[in-house]
Formats: C-alpha cells, structure tokens, sequence
C-alpha cells in the first residue's frame, strides 16, 4: 500500500544543483517523488538525475513538457529514456502524432505523461489563444480531449487540475493516472500565485489524483519539511475518510 508520502511530487523548482541538492537531502524522506523541471534541467542537465538516486529512493519525474515535430520529441523522449527517470511529459496541444511519437521514443523505459491545459491557464487565455467559446467556457472539455488523445496514444496519464481528475477517472479509468499540479493547502491560506485551477490536497485526494505536484506551498514555507509532513497528513486523513466513508 502506498503511504501518504508517496502521493507528494515537490518540485524542485530552483535555478542551482546547489539548492536543488540541498532539498532533495531535506526531503527525500517526505515526499515520494521530485519533478525536475525546465529551469533546473537548463542549469545543471543530468546531474540533478543522480543525486536523487543518490540521496534516496524517491522517484523521479522529468517535467520537460516536449512539444515539437514528431521525430524531434520522439528522439528527445530516446535521451530522456536512457537518464532512467520514472515519468516524462509531452504536450497534448499539438496532435495525437506527437504524443505517439513521445510514447515510441519512451521504448516502456520510462512512463509518458502528457500535459493537458497548464493549471495556470484560465477561460479567458484560452479565449484570446483563439479556441471556440465551446472550450473557453468550459476549460474541461479540453482537458478531456486532450486526455483522450493522450490515452489513445499510449500515454500511461495526464497532468490535470484537481478540479477534473474526477471526470478523468470516470472516463478513462482508475488506472489512467492522474497528476494534478495547482495545490494549495487550505492552511497556507490558499494563496494562488499564479495558478488558476486549485485545489487543497484533500480535495485533489478525494477526486482521485494519484499524484499531488507541489512546489511553493512546501518550497517557500518557513521549514519546507514541516510543510510536506503537514500535507502528507491531510493526505493521510483524507485516504483514512475515502477508506471509511461512514465515519464521516
Ligand atoms: O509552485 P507550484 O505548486 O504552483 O508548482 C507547480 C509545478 O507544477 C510547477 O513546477 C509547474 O511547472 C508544474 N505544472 C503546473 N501545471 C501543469 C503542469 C505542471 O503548474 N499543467
């Protein structure tokens, strides 16, 4: 069984290896995995990769959000493969021949995510980005056409708000996973930055996410390990009244 720490993603969102390193010796027994994104690949490249296996067990999620020509992303995800990371992401605003292309390059070594809509994008971006009001007022039903794509290009899930995992779940599957960025914790008092589509860790819970992507709550707080210790225990009181829903 997974323990609740093992929902937790934190972002080593940080522009040095130094500061990267010094999170992930903080962390590593906190929070279940470490998502390596653009500003911290571009600084210190592979490296980052081996010192999380170094420092411990969790896994590793290389957030690179591909999106080019097919070939390009393709041989991309082949170099991404061979770091031996756990997950990797593809943008599913392109067409389904892109994320076949991701899914292809992965050779089954490392597990395909695709990215639906940023968590940072609300109706109105998607309106001036020129969709038809079917999508901007209704950002889901893009989500959920994303996440077909995704699904029928062999992706494993999709990194969603928490707001739709719900609709995700009931339509893809329990074992199409779900990644959901734009945590806030109600006790951080649920300052947005600049995320759209939140949710608490409870809620991303309750509506099924398999994974929570948290960066600032846990990277800017006071003691960074006391916060994802504190989330970790949301999300443990959250799995506990999903597991007994008459205690509630
Ligand atoms: O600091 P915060 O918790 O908002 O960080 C969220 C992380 O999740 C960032 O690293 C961001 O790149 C990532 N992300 C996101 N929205 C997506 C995909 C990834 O915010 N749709």
């Amino acid at each position: 069984m997974r323990a609740a720490k093992d929902y937790i993603v934190f972002s080593l969102d940080v522009p040095s290896l130094k500061e990267a390193e010094q999170y992930v010796a903080l962390l590593s027994e906190y929070v279940g995995m470490f998502k390596v994104g653009l500003e911290l690949f571009i600084s210190s490249g592979p490296e980052i990769i081996k010192i999380i296996k170094k420092l411990g067990t969790a896994k590793i999620f290389l957030d690179l959000k591909l999106h080019d020509i097919p070939v390009t992303v393709s041989r991309a995800m082949a170099s991404i493969a061979d770091l031996g990371v756990d997950f990797a992401t593809v943008h599913c605003g392109e067409n389904k021949e892109m994320l076949e292309a991701a899914v292809a390059g992965s050779r089954g070594k490392v597990s395909v995510v695709g990215v639906t809509v940023l968590t940072s994008v609300s109706g109105e971006d998607i309106d001036a980005a020129g969709f038809c009001p079917e999508f901007s007022s209704n950002i889901s039903l893009l989500v959920m056409k994303r996440a077909q794509m995704a699904m029928e290009a062999g992706c494993i899930g999709v990194v969603c708000s928490g707001l739709e995992v719900k609709m995700i779940k009931e339509n893809f599957g329990e074992g199409f996973v779900a990644l959901t960025p734009g945590i806030r914790p109600f006790w951080e008092g649920m300052n947005k930055d600049d995320q759209q589509r939140i949710t608490t860790p409870a809620q991303a819970i309750e509506n099924g996410s398999d994974y929570l992507i948290i960066g600032r709550p846990i990277r800017d707080a006071k003691n960074p390990k006391e916060a994802a210790i504190h989330i970790a225990e949301d999300i443990e009181e959250a799995l506990h009244s999903l597991s007994n829903p008459k205690a509630e």
